[in-house]
């Protein structure tokens, strides 16, 4: 028998991620048989950290990259917060990142990333950070100073255009959408192929996304079923109110090619940005409100995970294959 190093396996469905293995193969009658498989699962995904304090934890070391990540949950949650620090810590650390404005005016985001402190602006003078502006459609004095405008906001084409060039420009990594809901907040038909539109631009260009979705208060699924089956992970926010007081949490429901926590974590936004309690669980009912730390294995083994990945080498540049 003949040990064959088969270095790559295409995944259905998913034809950028590369799975590493072994084929043991056999020399037979017919030719060669593969007698078996072993994949290399360590080596499999490489992770984008987003330096969230906790959060990195709750997905066993990082986002695998290339992924599109629904980030969703009820007004007041800390969606826009989260992916505006997941861009800034990746800035901080040398990866570009895009913005794409739909609920706020640019003006707005560039003041609300600097009322936690983080400082965007020298990174957009130097080219490595962009908005794109899809809130004011070009229109009054200071969206004229806007470099990306899409001035067509319900035209997810010339929303794709507009993206894919500032994510060339920038060389980005990270692209966050904020919210995709407003795509298709009035036709839930188009929604599906709203988010596969920009799934193709986003991962084909080598860059890991947030893509925000709103919820109603109460509301428990993630944004519509096109939707949470079409993207690779879902992050949902909460905020419930027991006893007169809001109680913030986050939850990983699904995350494609990775182990992540299966329980709910208390969270808190701070003057820093939020922080989510990885080591701990929060159990809310209808009678009392329980914070509990998680057993000591589980959360040793999140520990673990980010510290394997911290310790691999910085990931080789990105190879681009676009459609
Ligand atoms: N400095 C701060 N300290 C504590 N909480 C804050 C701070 N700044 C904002 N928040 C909280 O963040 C919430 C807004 O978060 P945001 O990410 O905009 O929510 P959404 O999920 O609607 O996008 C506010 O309602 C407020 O509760
Ligand atoms: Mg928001």
């Amino acid at each position: 028998m003949e040990a064959g190093i088969i270095p790559t396996r295409r995944l259905k469905g998913k034809a950028r991620v590369v799975v590493r293995g072994i084929r043991w193969l056999a020399e037979g009658d017919a030719g060669l048989k593969i007698l078996k498989t072993t994949y290399l699962r360590h080596m499999t995904v490489p992770r984008v950290r987003s330096y969230v304090p906790g959060l990195d934890e709750i997905l066993f070391g990082g986002i695998p990259e290339r992924s599109v990540v629904l980030l969703s949950g009820g007004p007041g949650t800390g969606k826009s917060i989260l992916g505006k620090q997941f861009l800034y810590n990746g800035l901080k650390r040398g990866d570009a990142g895009v913005f794409v404005a739909l609920e706020e005016h640019p003006v707005a985001v560039r003041r609300s990333f600097r009322h936690f402190g983080w400082d965007i602006a020298q990174y957009e003078r130097e080219g490595k950070f962009a908005i794109v502006d899809a809130f004011t459609g070009g229109v009054g004095t200071a969206a004229q100073r806007e470099r990306y405008i899409v001035k067509q906001v319900d035209d997810v084409h010339e929303l794709s255009d507009v993206l894919r060039q500032a994510i060339r420009d920038t060389g980005a990594r990270r692209v966050v959408i904020d919210s995709v809901s407003t795509l298709y907040l009035t036709k839930p038909a188009v929604a599906r192929g709203t988010i596969m539109t920009l799934k193709r631009v986003i991962a084909g260009l080598g860059c890991t996304a947030f893509f925000v979705s709103q919820v109603s208060v109460g509301e428990r699924g993630f944004g519509g079923p096109g939707v949470e089956h079409a993207v690779d992970g879902i992050i949902r926010l909460d905020l419930d109110e027991f006893d007169g007081r809001l109680y913030r949490s986050i939850i990983v429901w699904k995350m494609r090619d990775t182990k992540h926590s299966m329980v709910r974590h208390p969270m808190e936004i701070k003057d820093g940005g939020i922080e989510i309690m990885w080591d701990k669980y929060i159990k809310i009912t209808g009678s009392s409100v329980r914070i509990e730390p998680l057993p000591k294995e589980e959360a040793e083994a999140m520990r673990k995970a980010v510290e394997d990945v911290e310790k691999q080498p910085a990931p080789k540049k990105i190879e681009i294959e676009e459609e």
